[in-house]
């Protein structure tokens, strides 16, 4: 394993806050991902289901929990099931989790193969009154394929249509919300790896260097830092590009007085990071393109400043667009009557800052969460406000990852340079280190 998975004390814990949210004699059943295919015999690199990694650690396909707390036998309590490995997979894919080492893992002591998986079902649903089925339930979610999970829920439907039926996802969106100790931990090594990948490219970037280059410095930082690489596809947009929010082309070559805005991040371990910096091509911001950056990064600062319990997110959002409001007007592009004349529901600053200012973190990098309840400590949320003025070609956004506290909110990305300063004498610092 290229990376330190968290503890089973961890995982235990995870799946305790979920038993504490159940009705009594539920039976929760959670499956991993498919792995996708391409054609021919082709595949995609498989991705584990982030609710099977939180409450398990197991980072393997065909994988399954039952989580069912009021079982008679306490070993049916939880059971874990995994593939089961042979000499054959283990001489072409290599070795898969004894049922020893996913015991050691996930903390939980029932393992079995998954072949098992059908009978012990069919031997524990008749003491079960309630069924938790588990469904993407994120807000954004659009998805037309359907998930190993979503198939074997309506087997289960078919086969015990009695049964009372209820969610897992509003309890998982609920859990996952407030991060463990641990996972703040991951989090963080995640965002270490990502810095040591920005100040790599704050050396690496200057004019005649194309966007995918960038992007192959960033991934080779991040793999060889034991990451499996980005978190989400990466967006490299110098000049204009910048100004195209979901840009990945990543082709472009980077001109002498551009901005290029660079939003990446690292998984470690599962978990994300999600940086955004905007850095001039040449090494040093124009007046104009620094007033802008100045402008961003006050919106942030003070954005950051608000993620306090007790606030809610709808209402954060309003203020960080007021905030963001009076930047735009200082900067010439909003005028202050129009503004006061404007239509609350479609406001002026929209032209120039058309996205949210903040999402959830965590396994997913748009994780889930509850965006309708007050913000809460130990939450990780972005904040990403930017500006985006298309008739100068210029984009600029500022994105970093914190931590809600009691008190006052942590930005975790303390060490990663921001200041127009800190990025102007990183760039040149790592030129200077390059003639020599
Ligand atoms: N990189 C995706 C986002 O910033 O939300
Ligand atoms: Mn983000
Ligand atoms: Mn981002």
């Amino acid at each position: 394993m290229r990376y330190q998975p968290l503890s089973a004390a961890t995982y235990r814990e995870h799946r305790a806050r979920f038993r504490q949210a159940m009705e009594k004699g539920g039976l929760a059943v959670f499956h991993s991902n498919d792995i996708m295919p391409t054609s021919a015999d082709g595949t995609m690199p498989f991705k584990q289901a982030a609710d099977i990694m939180y409450l398990t650690g197991i980072d393997q396909e065909e994988t399954i929990l039952l989580i069912f707390p009021d079982a008679m036998d306490p070993k049916d309590r939880e059971i874990l099931f995994v593939r089961e490995t042979s000499e054959l997979i283990a001489i072409w894919e290599g070795a898969k989790f004894t049922q020893k080492e996913a015991a050691e893992l996930s903390g939980i002591p029932t393992v079995l193969w998954t072949t098992a998986y059908e009978a012990t079902i069919k031997r524990l649903m008749p003491q079960a009154q309630l069924l938790y089925l588990n469904s993407n339930e994120h807000l954004r979610q659009s998805n037309e394929v359907e998930t190993r999970e979503e198939r074997k829920n309506k087997e289960l439907i078919a086969q015990y249509p009695l049964h009372g039926l209820r969610r897992s996802a509003p309890i998982m969106h609920r859990i996952r919300s407030r991060k463990t100790r641990e996972e703040v931990e991951q989090i963080k090594r995640a965002i270490a790896i990502t810095g040591k990948a920005f100040e790599r490219v704050c050396g690496f970037v200057r004019p005649g260097v194309k966007e995918y280059e960038i992007e192959a410095e960033i991934t080779h930082e991040f793999i060889r830092n034991g990451s499996r690489g980005h978190a989400y596809t990466p967006i490299l947009g110098s000049g204009y590009n910048a100004c195209v929010l979901h840009y990945i082309t990543n082709d472009a070559v980077c001109h002498d007085g551009d901005v290029i805005l660079m939003d990446f991040g690292c998984e470690y371990g599962g978990y994300a990071s999600d940086l955004t910096r905007s850095i001039p091509v040449n090494g040093t911001f124009t007046p104009r393109q620094r007033d802008v950056y100045n402008a961003v990064l006050r919106v942030q600062k003070e954005a950051t400043a608000l993620l306090r319990p007790g606030v809610m997110l709808a209402d954060y959002h309003k203020e960080v667009g007021r905030i963001m409001e009076g930047e735009l007007i200082g900067l010439g592009l909003l005028d202050k009557a129009d503004v006061a004349k404007q239509d609350p529901e479609r406001p002026l600053y929209k032209k120039y800052f058309m996205h949210g200012t903040s999402h959830f973190l965590g396994l997913d990098v748009h994780d889930v969460g509850l965006w309708t309840e007050m913000i809460q400590p130990d939450m990780v949320f972005t904040v990403e406000p930017g500006i985006y003025i298309r008739e100068e070609k210029l984009g600029i956004r500022i994105e970093n990852n914190i931590l809600t506290t009691r008190d006052n909110p942590i930005d975790l990305f303390d060490a990663i340079p921001r200041e127009v300063e800190e990025i102007e004498a990183l760039m040149a610092a790592s030129r200077k280190k390059a003639k020599a």
